[in-house]
């Protein structure tokens, strides 16, 4: 009963698509539980690279069948092109599992996020205007529209209908835009019904039976820990459960299931979009961090913060994912820094404070408390095994290890495949 759950354990973008990929091969379904395309995964197979954002990486294992959740949102448009993208690459895409009960994001609700952020002004989230927190307010609302609603036109009239009666009176009252049509949601969404049918399953009896046949599930999260809607920094957080807790909801699995918790983890750390950060760089550290580390998002082409890592934060990751490994990506980025600072506490309005505040307004005047680490200056990138690491680059992954609460048990080194060392087997 191999069930893994492998997530952000920072604010997304730790390289996970890497993570899942060194899996792939063993791994009979990998499922993604919540988020939709608002997530960017970069997965390097021999010279090709590919991004995906609503897919889960096991549509790149040929013996592997991805699975998209209950708790994900989709936006069908953007599934078929993700689709066609692979098909014409020579990529077989036919076991995509779907959940009939997975959200739609509608036309509306990719309208409603835009105009919502525009509204917002200084106070904006940084969405990646994909429709997902609207999409997830209406779920919540109970009045989305799920997959299985493209089967039946009388029920799915009834929903836009429900839907669209609050949204239009906010669209032209409040933000002095156009009333949208039922029909044209409807016509539209009618159109994917039949190119999504072959794909739409009971996952949740799929991988329920998978797992009774001892069969290897992987649960992929989008974003990450921080970006959590319960356990990030509210509000700027996405509107799901990244965390280890969200696959069981969003996949429809027992906690009891789930053997393993990896959270990926950043040598540093980044952030896109608004809201607090304690070790964002603003000097030229920063712009190194971000220049080789090719910070900017697969799927916004956003500049990503940079900042030095936080001790804080991967602490608090392996608390509320209870984390039974770290998967430890990039440190061949942190190669030729003399020294390298780590953030181990905070300081507070003059207190030390060791673990992450719960109330926001002291979150955001937290400072970092650095330590300063040795660097190395050899090149790190053909390392195949631990001992192969320069003396100080093994002490840096030794003491990040140390503070924050879990065995780090891969190592990336560098971008491609066979770039990663592995300490501890994650099967
Ligand atoms: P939303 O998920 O589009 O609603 O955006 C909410 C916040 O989550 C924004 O700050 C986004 O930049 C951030 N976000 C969403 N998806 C990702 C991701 O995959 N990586 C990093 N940040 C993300």
């Amino acid at each position: 009963m191999p069930a893994l759950v492998l997530l952000g354990a920072q604010w997304g973008d730790e390289g996970k698509g890497k993570a899942t990929d060194l899996l792939g091969g063993s791994v009979d379904y990998v499922v993604r539980y919540q988020g939709g395309n608002n997530a960017g995964h970069t997965v390097v197979v021999g010279d090709q690279k590919y991004a995906l954002h609503l897919l889960p990486s096991g549509i790149l294992s040929p013996g592997c069948t991805p699975v998209i959740g209950n708790g994900v949102v989709v936006d069908p448009s953007v599934l078929f092109s993700e689709l066609n993208g692979l098909n014409d690459r020579g990529v077989d895409t036919s076991k995509l599992l779907i959940s009939g009960n997975a959200h739609i994001i509608t036309p509306y609700n990719v309208t409603v996020d835009k105009v919502t952020e525009r509204f917002l002004g200084k106070r904006k989230i940084g969405t990646t205007g994909r429709g997902i927190g609207p999409t997830y307010a209406d779920k919540i609302n109970r009045v989305g529209i799920r997959i299985q609603d493209l089967y039946d036109e009388s029920i799915l009239t009834q929903k836009v209908e429900a839907a669209l009666d609050g949204k239009n009176q906010l669209l032209t009252k409040v933000f002095n835009r156009r009333a949208i049509e039922v029909g044209q949601v409807v016509e539209e969404l009618l159109g994917y019904a039949d190119r999504l049918k072959p794909y739409v399953a009971d996952t949740v009896l799929v991988l329920n039976q998978a797992l009774e046949q001892d069969k290897v599930v992987l649960f992929e999260g989008g974003q990450g820990t921080l970006l959590d809607i319960d356990h990030g920094t509210y509000p700027f957080v996405t509107s799901s459960n990244p965390t280890a807790g969200g696959a069981c909801t969003g996949a429809g699995v027992g906690p009891t299931k789930i053997s393993r918790v990896i959270g990926i983890l950043k040598a540093y750390t980044t952030r896109v979009g608004s809201g607090p950060f304690p070790t964002e760089l603003f000097d030229e550290d920063g712009d190194a961090l971000r220049r080789i580390g090719g910070e900017r998002g697969v799927t916004t082409g956003r500049d990503r913060r940079c900042g030095w890592f936080d001790a804080v934060i991967a602490r608090y990751a392996t608390r509320v994912n209870g984390l039974t490994d770290f998967f430890l990506t990039k440190l061949d980025v942190l190669t030729g820094w003399e020294q390298i600072p780590v953030c181990v506490a905070y300081e507070i309005d003059g207190r030390r404070v060791e673990e992450l505040p719960y109330s926001q307004t002291d979150f955001h005047h937290a400072k970092p408390v650095y330590e300063y680490l040795p660097g190395w200056s050899e090149d790190i990138t053909k390392a195949k095994s631990f001992s192969d690491l320069p003396k100080n680059a093994q002490d840096y992954v030794r003491a990040l290890e140390e503070m924050s609460g879990a065995p780090i048990s891969a190592i990336g080194v560098g971008p491609g495949r066979d770039e990663t060392i592995e300490i501890n087997s994650f099967l």
